[in-house]
């Protein structure tokens, strides 16, 4: 098997709203999208479980030939993507919730990070918040619901939207200037923040910074590709081919939406 493709992994559809900048920026790669659907959601489960998650994932897309791997997964790569890397070779990116732009963006208005329980519980998160937020302007939320709609498939903003509304009930939005969506399934319903958020408050995520940094690598490796039959993408359902019309649907439909 030649190691030619680059891995996207996430616990269910999140990465998608990543592979999607990928196949922008780099369209010439072919990829594999690894969603992890018997153990989704990941936000809900412990570290140990997670990281075991993470593991077999990986070794799996080892085996299917892989160049790098994006952990296209917030949750997973606070557990595990220190330990990968110093498992494999290859490169691999991960991602960060977007707090030092925000902070920076803010200007002393508030930021406020959306992420699964499990991220923002993690040290990883902690040490970042300590690092770049001098002012003590960053506050945070776990939002497990936006996941837990996205793996039903529920991606009508008229259901979206009350959930929406619901969680940030009680902030007083005029206090903040950013939003940091730091989970992947989140800017799945980046309309639907829109529609809620007032006009002032930027949204941001990490998959552009991600995506950018990855080409960059693959430059330095000389690994990238100049296939003119790239952009391929073959999707597996935790370690089997996806057979189900409907999430295979899914997938290709939110490709094109993110
Ligand atoms: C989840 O599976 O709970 C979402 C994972 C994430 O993107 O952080």
């Amino acid at each position: 098997m030649n190691a030619d493709k680059i891995g996207f992994l996430d616990s269910g559809f999140g990465g998608i709203t990543v592979l999607s900048e990928a196949l922008r920026q780099l369209p010439k790669e072919n990829y594999i999208y690894y969603a992890d659907i018997e153990h989704v959601p990941y936000g809900t489960k412990t570290k140990e479980e997670v990281r075991q998650y993470v593991f077999q994932a990986v070794e799996f897309m080892v085996s299917q030939g892989i160049k790098a791997l994006v952990v296209a997964c917030n949750t997973a790569t606070s557990i595990a993507v220190r330990e990968l890397r110093n498992m494999y070779e290859f490169p691999i990116l991960g991602m960060e919730p977007a707090v030092k732009p925000a902070v920076q963006n803010g200007n002393g208005k508030r930021v406020l990070v959306l992420a699964t329980a499990l991220t923002l519980r993690e040290e990883k998160f902690h040490n970042l918040v300590q690092r770049v937020d001098q002012e003590h302007v960053v506050d945070y939320l776990p939002f497990p619901e936006l996941v837990e709609l996205a793996e039903n498939m529920v991606f009508d903003y008229e259901k979206v939207i009350p959930v929406i509304k619901k969680k940030l009930d009680g902030y007083n939005l005029n206090n903040y200037k950013t939003f940091v969506l730091g989970c992947t399934h989140f800017p799945i319903y980046i309309n639907a923040f829109k529609e809620v958020l007032p006009p002032f408050i930027d949204i941001i995520d990490g998959s552009e910074g991600t995506i950018r940094y990855l080409k960059l690598l693959l430059e330095e490796r000389h690994l990238i590709s100049t296939n003119i039959n790239g952009g391929n993408i073959v999707f597996f359902d935790s370690g089997r081919l996806i057979q189900n019309k409907d999430r295979l649907n899914t997938f290709k439909w939110l490709i094109s939406h993110c």
